[in-house]
């Protein structure tokens, strides 16, 4: 079979009437004595092909016969239009020519354990909805740099490899750098602050790293992240900026990915609320509404997942979370200068449970304050000095923040755990596949 002759699945739209030959996999079958219906894929799409005994010779009526789910063909076939299908065409098959019989598949359509399910995840990924569940996601990237770039952000790539901290120092990933010490980066945020004083606005997206030993349905070792960093935007305008990017991008996952999150059975009208602005509540408040809601939180203690969904829950759009105590939150937050014992930064909180998607803050830009704070959390200024020139050399306001692509994926898909939201997730007992 010649290769370049084939059309794919998402392309018979233009061609109703013709006969196409289509390169695909058979997800699974039904016969009604003499008519077989195989339900194909070819990744970019699903097509149901009719095949009628009377219309077709004994070889390929007997080729179609000892297919099994998953084997893998060429069909030959007459595309039409059928409204009662759903992608609205059909095919009518006129002639197969098997690729590969597949012995036993392990997945089928039965219900299976989730470690049986994650051992198999190179396999899991051909299933409906994971991949839908990838469709959404590079809808989701797609929409993330279209937001950035139509705004005069320039995407920056931050270093992975790395030689000290940035979100502390009790999850760091060590390994060796020929003779060195270095980390697996947590964040690129110390140096996208060094990239926005070069460019203004600008963005990074790549993985980061965090040898977390939590085993929660938000938690992966390797996530990524979305990091945007903007010179003189102070605490308010950061969060303009984080409640337009998010409405702008679950608005474009609404708009282009329809089919794919009725696959997922996603509650759509949920999505179609999140628009800005969102509500805002300090710390404070916060805690004030936990104590209303029977939590007994100490002021000064940082929330878990349960305090989160209890605020979350009274709210039907993301919540932010501002004015956290400096206490407990990274040495870079500029502190409030009416409050400094509070920090100008804020976490957004996905509606629905889950959780925390964004971590931001206006950055400390006053170079005594920053050695001071470098004091308090032990951190070595050699290992920081490059961080420091930036306070030193024409230092001004300047704020970002980091969403988590994968928590975002869960939310706006609906998903149980994060470990659905990336082909081949890392969590804390899973390096395989
Ligand atoms: O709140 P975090 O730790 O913020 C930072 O790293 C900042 N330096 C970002 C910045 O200002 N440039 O992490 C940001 C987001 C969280 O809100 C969460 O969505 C996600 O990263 N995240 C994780 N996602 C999956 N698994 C984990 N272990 C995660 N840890 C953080």
């Amino acid at each position: 079979m010649q290769t370049s002759n084939l059309t794919t699945i998402r392309d018979v739209a233009g061609k109703v009437g013709e006969t196409v030959v289509i390169g695909c996999w058979l997800q699974g079958k039904r016969s009604s004595g003499k008519i077989q219906f195989l339900k194909l894929r070819d990744g970019l799409g699903f097509i149901q092909g009719v095949l009628a005994k009377s219309d077709v010779d004994e070889e390929t009526w007997a080729a179609a016969q000892k297919l099994t789910q998953e084997s893998s063909l060429y069909v030959t076939g007459i595309v039409r239009e059928e409204p009662r299908s759903p992608s609205g065409y059909e095919l009518t098959v006129t002639g197969i020519q098997t690729i590969q019989v597949t012995e036993e598949y392990p997945i089928t359509p039965k219900e299976h354990g989730i470690d049986f399910l994650m051992d198999r995840r190179h396999l899991w990924l051909r299933s409906p909805k994971q991949r839908a569940i990838m469709v959404v996601r590079a809808q989701i990237i797609r929409a993330i740099q279209q937001f950035f770039d139509e705004r005069g952000f320039t995407l920056v790539d931050p270093p992975v490899l790395t030689p000290s901290s940035c979100e502390g120092t009790t999850n760091l990933f060590h390994t060796k750098y020929f003779d060195e010490d270095a980390y697996l980066t947590q964040s690129g945020q110390l140096y996208m602050e060094a990239a926005a004083m070069a460019l203004g606005k600008v963005y990074s997206f790549g993985p980061t790293f965090r040898a977390e030993k939590s085993k929660t349905r938000r938690h992966l070792i390797e996530f990524w992240m979305i990091e945007p960093e903007m010179a003189f935007v102070d605490h308010e305008q950061n969060l303009q900026v984080q409640e337009q990017f998010i409405s702008f991008v679950v608005q474009s996952v609404v708009a282009s990915c329809r089919t794919e999150l009725e696959t997922i059975g996603r509650d759509v009208s949920k999505l179609e609320q999140v628009q800005a602005p969102f509500p805002r509540i300090t710390y404070d408040e916060a805690i004030e509404l936990l104590h209303k809601e029977g939590f007994d939180l100490p002021w000064g203690e940082d929330f878990g997942a349960p305090h989160e969904t209890a605020i979350a829950e009274k709210f039907d759009r993301p919540v932010f979370i501002t004015h956290y105590p400096a206490s407990f939150k990274a040495f870079y937050m500029k502190p409030d200068p009416t409050r400094p014992e509070v920090v100008l930064c804020a976490d957004l909180i996905a509606p629905e449970g889950y959780g925390e998607i964004i971590g931001g803050s206006q950055r400390i830009d006053d170079p005594e304050l920053m050695a001071q704070r470098f004091q308090e959390h032990e951190l070595s200024e050699e290992a920081y000095a490059w961080y420091m020139d930036l306070r030193r050399y024409g230092t001004v306001p300047h704020s970002g923040f980091g969403l988590g692509l994968e928590r975002t994926v869960a939310w706006i898909c609906g998903l149980e755990h994060v470990r659905e939201t990336i082909a081949f997730p890392r969590t804390l007992y899973r390096l395989y596949p």
